[in-house]
């Protein structure tokens, strides 16, 4: 080893002794005399001191330091002078008098500040990525991602579960989104789709009788990205034979548990909360909903009937809904501000932001626009669902169901961070009972919510097999809303209002498979094409069996306090699905297409 110790690892204790460290010139100091350097490796930071009374060679070379150089010094460790110390370090208190000084590597001039990525642009950062995660930040949260998959491995190790490895090169899963495809050199024209997920090795797995499997596991989805949207992520898989809901919840709590407890000595309690779909849906508007502050939803279809306003009449004619929010002390706003609000919930879809100050519940004082449209019992009625006091906002929207719930969520969301609401903490919820089937309006047909795999909850199975024939489905018919009506045996886990991990009980009955295969429109033929190995495999003697899948990114972005899955993945993609450190996509040879049978109308 050409050093002794890493930066951050000194104590007091060791004062007195002659180290030699390695590291990264983080910051330095030239004040002519004296020359401070900031010496950074993984471990932390300690202060290095070029004196010319200690070395005059070390003292010479180091007026030629910059930052990012890579040094070798070696030289007592001392405690620094009384008033010297710096509280924000950890070694804050001692600092290395330098006697030899080796510049093991320079740096060119830097693209980007490694001290305060602050004000830096995201894609300097993507493009200088191997210079972003030197930033101690960056460290950290991989750092955190690393100790966090170490102890689920554990965990799970110590619950009885294999991890097994299933194929990348795969057939197409049912997860909804768009595949990655890559064809095949062997096969001319034939393409492997990169897994979605590995939901039918792992139900296959069961089938074989491994009973608790686990991986933690890439997946590909070609999808629209968001902040917490990667076409490739990570997620930790498992699967478990003969266990109901309730032993997957259990074994998923405890892993939470666990690695909050190991990683950020943080307690959580459980058993988690649970809500239903349609508790979630009317309470906050989501099925991912923050519950570390109030400002709930509250319905006002029915009082809004006692109103003479246009817009919520005619809402109510086309059998829509009005919800409503409370701005908390937000009744000082100004006309202006208002307007902002409104625009907001344009740009998330609303038609429009009716909204009623209250200034005075027992004096009847409400102040809008649109107050002379409102009897003064329906004014008290709706502050009250409200649990408005004076000085509140009403903020309501009509329109469709969904519309309403999802304007509403979004800015419940954006009123409790204005607000200052949010407090920290992590908030776990599971929700639970949501609905097997979802209308697909575009395309006419039901969709599965979660996968084609999911079981209905036992009261319901009766009600998918009474449905004969789909060619009558039709909505707002008797069957249509029986169908809509089944629940599954499904549960997502939410986590501060993000969805980190979901999954189910899966069908292991052929004849069940079968009637849902029918439901969703899909044909006994197109079933054998997409996922025939499955189906067969559940014909000799499938136990039962759920599962769950973790988004690990989420969960690590969640627990190092970051905004955005691209903080805590050390080489993520762009809004673009790119790469710009290394340049991908890109193109190809000609001679690698032709291999492949592949023509594209590019230039
Ligand atoms: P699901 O599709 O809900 O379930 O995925 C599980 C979890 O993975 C995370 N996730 C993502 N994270 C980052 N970027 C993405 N593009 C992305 N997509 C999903 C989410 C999500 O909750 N096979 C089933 C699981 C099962 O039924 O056992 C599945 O994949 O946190
Ligand atoms: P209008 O009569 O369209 O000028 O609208 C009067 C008020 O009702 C304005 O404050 C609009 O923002 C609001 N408004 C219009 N459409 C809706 C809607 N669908 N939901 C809630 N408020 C609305």
């Amino acid at each position: 080893m050409i050093r002794d110790k890493g930066c951050g690892e000194l104590k007091e204790s060791e004062v007195g002794k002659k180290i030699t460290l390695c590291g990264w010139i983080f910051r330095r100091r030239d004040h002519g005399g004296l020359i401070f350097v900031d010496l950074r490796d993984r471990s932390g930071i300690i202060q290095v001191v070029f004196s010319p009374d200690v070395s005059r060679k070390a003292h010479e070379l180091a007026h030629e330091l910059r930052n990012e150089y890579v040094i070798s010094v070696s030289g007592d460790l001392r405690k620094r002078p009384d008033g010297t110390e710096n509280p924000n370090l950890p070694t804050g208190n001692l600092e290395v008098y330098a006697e030899r000084l080796e510049v093991l590597n320079k740096s060119a001039p830097l693209p980007l500040n490694i001290e305060d990525a602050g004000d830096i642009s995201e894609t300097l950062r993507l493009r200088y990525r191997y210079l972003d995660l030197r930033r101690p930040d960056m460290q950290r949260n991989l750092i955190i991602r690393h100790r966090v998959t170490k102890v689920i491995r554990d965990y799970l190790d110590e619950n009885g579960f294999l991890e097994i490895e299933t194929p990348v090169l795969t057939k197409s899963t049912p997860e909804g989104a768009r595949d990655y495809l890559v064809p095949s050199r062997l096969n001319p024209g034939l393409f492997y789709a990169l897994p979605q997920s590995p939901q039918l090795f792992k139900q296959i797995l069961m089938v074989s009788g491994f009973e608790k499997y686990f991986q933690i596991v890439k997946c590909f989805r070609d999808e629209d990205l968001r902040a917490d949207r990667q076409p490739e992520f990570t997620q930790v898989d498992l699967e478990m034979s003969f266990v109901d809901k309730e032993n997957i919840m259990e074994i998923i709590e405890g892993m939470m548990k666990r690695v909050f407890k190991e990683v950020l000595d943080e307690d959580i309690n459980t058993p988690f909360e649970r809500l239903s779909f349609q508790e979630s849906i009317e309470r906050f508007g989501t099925d991912k909903p923050d519950l570390r502050f109030g400002l709930e939803l509250k319905d006002m279809t029915d009082l809004s009937e006692k109103c003479t306003f246009r817009v919520f009449l005619e809402t109510l004619k086309t059998g829509g809904r009005i919800k409503a929010i409370k701005g908390k002390g937000l009744a000082e706003l100004s006309r202006r501000e208002i307007d902002l609000l409104t625009d907001e919930a344009l740009s998330f879809g609303a038609k429009g932001l009716a909204w009623i100050k209250v200034k005075s519940i027992s004096g009847g004082g409400f102040e809008s626009p649109i107050v002379r449209f409102f009897p003064e019992d329906v004014l008290k009625e709706m502050s009250r669902r409200l649990e408005a006091e004076d000085g509140d906002l009403m903020l309501f929207v009509a329109d469709e169901e969904k519309v309403v719930n999802d304007v509403l969520s979004r800015m419940r969301i954006e009123l409790g961070k204005r607000l200052n609401l949010i407090k920290g903490g992590y908030r776990f919820v599971w929700i639970e009972d949501f609905p097997l089937l979802e209308w697909n309006k575009d395309e006419n047909r039901f969709e599965s919510m979660h996968h084609p795999f999911t079981s209905p909850i036992d009261e319901d199975i009766e009600k998918i097999f009474s449905v004969i024939g789909l060619t009558h489905l039709r909505p707002q018919s008797s069957d249509f809303r029986l169908l809509s009506s089944v629940r599954a045996k499904a549960y997502d886990i939410v986590l501060n209002g993000y969805e980190i991990g979901g999954g189910s009980i899966r069908i292991h009955r052929r004849d069940i498979q079968r009637k849902m295969f029918e439901i969703l429109g899909i044909s006994e033929e197109e079933a054998r094409i997409k996922f025939g190995f499955l189906l067969e495999a559940l014909e000799y003697g499938a136990p039962p069996h759920g599962g769950i899948a973790l988004g690990l990114d989420r969960l690590v972005m969640i627990m190092v306090g970051a905004t955005s899955i691209r903080d805590v993945i050390a080489f993520p993609k762009t809004q673009k699905a790119a790469c710009i450190m290394s340049g991908t996509p890109s193109q190809v040879d000609a001679k690698q297409l032709k291999e492949l049978h592949i023509k594209t109308d590019m230039p």
